[in-house]
């Protein structure tokens, strides 16, 4: 039997990196209503203990389930994902959920030396649930983890201000480049959603070119295959796309940040 659901999508980040997923899912889906989620007073996400992580999220999903009966969730966040998908889709019906997990496997069908890198923040890094995917789908790689904890404020910081500090982006991403003599590093996993905006001055300040892979699109696209069903809540004068911050006052440029992608912002209180 066929599902009947209906609601918006519902993307969800703890700051401005899930804009990156909603980029392209407007491309593939553009005329659903979106609700933006930032929990942008927890940023960054990467740095939290998991269990007191673990306890928030559940606790913000399932206020923002209740109030909002989205059609579906997208977690554009992998450091939210890699701890908290599996235990989110047992405690609320698990169909709504689409999640982002980093690149691994196209990362390692794709690169010709077998010099892989997966950039992400310190919390994905240690994830049970990145390991896993290395070991299922890249165990003939040599996958170098980097964790940045300043990479995401960076880009946070980018995307208010226009400004980026090259020097630490490059000292950011250095470890990244592994070079053995006659193989060297080919490919990078951008595994946090906020550095797609980054992506250029990364280019600009690497050793070396390689390929960098990140999952927005990916995601668009899998959400786009489980919404066949779906009667999403279409976008329309007097119910437009919402951003919601966690935080009870988003800064005035993240306010005009988020009208630019054409989202008006609501304060969202978790007291
Ligand atoms: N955008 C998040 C991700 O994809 C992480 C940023 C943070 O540390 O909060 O992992």
């Amino acid at each position: 039997m066929s599902e009947t659901r209906s609601g918006s999508v519902l993307i969800f980040d703890s700051g401005i990196g899930g804009l990156s997923v909603l980029k392209e899912l407007r491309i593939i889906l553009p005329s659903v209503r979106y609700i933006y989620v930032a929990d942008d007073a927890a940023f960054p996400y990467g740095a939290w203990d998991e269990e007191a992580l673990l306890g928030r999220m559940t606790k913000l999903f399932g206020r923002l389930i209740e109030k909002h009966r989205p059609g579906m969730i997208v977690i554009g966040c992998n450091t939210a994902s890699t701890l908290a998908i599996d235990h989110l889709r047992q405690q609320f019906p698990s169909e709504i959920f689409v999640g982002t997990v980093p690149a691994v496997k196209p990362a390692a069908e794709r690169t010709r030396s077998g010099l892989v890198s997966i950039l992400a923040t310190p919390g994905t890094v240690k994830r049970q649930y990145t390991r896993n995917l290395i070991r299922q789908y890249a165990s003939k790689c040599h996958v170098r983890l980097v964790g940045s904890d300043k990479l995401a404020e960076l880009a946070e910081n980018y995307m208010r201000t226009g400004y980026v500090d090259e020097g630490a982006v490059a000292t950011e991403i250095a470890p990244c480049f592994v070079d053995k003599g006659d193989k060297r590093t080919d490919i990078i996993v951008l595994a946090c959603t906020h550095y797609p905006f980054l992506v250029n001055r990364m280019r600009k300040t690497a050793p070396w070119p390689v390929d960098w892979i990140d999952t927005c699109e990916a995601i668009a696209r899998r959400t786009l295959t489980l919404a066949q069903d779906i009667d999403f809540e279409q976008r329309k004068p007097g119910l437009g796309d919402l951003a919601l911050f966690t935080s009870d006052r988003p800064a005035p440029e993240i306010i005009r940040l988020m009208g630019g992608f054409g989202l008006a912002v609501e304060p969202y209180s978790l007291k």
